[in-house]
């Protein structure tokens, strides 16, 4: 049984199709990143797993772990050990780091096993050492990568199995990347499945054991990092680089 999968996922606003037919699967304890220029429909793709509209999803299915997610609701979807980190952080901007940390750990009913050790503030401050220093400060007093880094620890407060991460790079200097880059490989180390949306190729293709690309609503490309580096061709046409 693959732990999740996509299959001929339709999605629309209002009459715009804004994905045709999307495959895509992410088989257990890798990093599969999904890959495209702005305005392919990643983040539409991520909202429709999720479970929340807009979009509409018309026809398909999303199956975790066998269980089909088209249909039910964001809340149910969470409660079954999918962590989302939205595009744009998100965060609660008037609490600190600490709560809202906390926040989350209290909405969490994970009903499958997580991968790896229960998460806890002491397992956030290891993996985010700059939140630790941070804990007492609010939301709205973070940087941006210190803002990021909570949106991912938050998501992991809930204990996903399956971690989903909208562009987590998007807006960071390039040092915060890389710390971000070595916190996704620890995370995967530690046996955490991932779905990563990213425009940054060079941090997709350092983490990922798997690379989708979308392009118009379809995935135009699946492959290896490796097989990907060496299709300059398909990296100029779709990635435009
Ligand atoms: N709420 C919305 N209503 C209507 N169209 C939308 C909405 N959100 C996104 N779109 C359109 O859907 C397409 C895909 O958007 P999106 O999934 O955000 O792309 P990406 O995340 O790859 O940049 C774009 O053409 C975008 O303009
Ligand atoms: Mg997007």
């Amino acid at each position: 049984m693959r732990m999740f999968e996509a299959e001929n996922v339709h999605s629309f606003y209002g009459g715009a199709h804004v994905l045709q037919g999307v495959e895509l699967h992410v088989p257990e304890g890798t990093l599969v990143a999904l890959l495209g220029r702005n305005g392919v429909g990643k983040t539409s793709f991520i909202r429709s797993v999720a479970g929340m509209a807009p979009p509409v999803v018309r026809a398909g299915s999303v199956r975790y772990r066998g269980q089909e997610l088209l249909g039910k609701p964001s809340y149910q979807i969470a409660s079954l050990g999918i962590g989302l980190v939205p595009q744009g952080r998100h965060i609660f901007r008037s609490l600190t780091v600490v709560e809202n940390l906390i926040m989350a750990a209290r909405g969490s009913r994970s009903g499958d096993q997580p991968a790896g050790a229960p998460w806890n503030l002491n397992r956030v401050w290891a993996v985010f050492p700059r939140l630790a220093e941070r804990q007492r400060n609010r939301g709205s007093d973070l940087s941006g990568g210190e803002q990021q880094m909570l949106a991912i620890a938050r998501a992991l407060m809930t204990n996903p199995s399956l971690l989903l991460m909208d562009e987590p790079s998007e807006g960071l200097a390039p040092v915060i990347v890389q710390q971000l880059r070595d916190q996704m490989l620890m995370l995967k180390e530690d046996g955490l499945s991932m779905l990563l949306v990213e425009q940054q190729l060079g941090l997709a293709l350092a983490v990922a054991d798997d690379v989708y690309i979308l392009d118009k609503g379809t995935v135009v490309y699946h492959g290896s990092p490796g097989e990907l580096r060496s299709s300059p061709d398909i990296m100029h046409r779709y990635l435009g680089v």
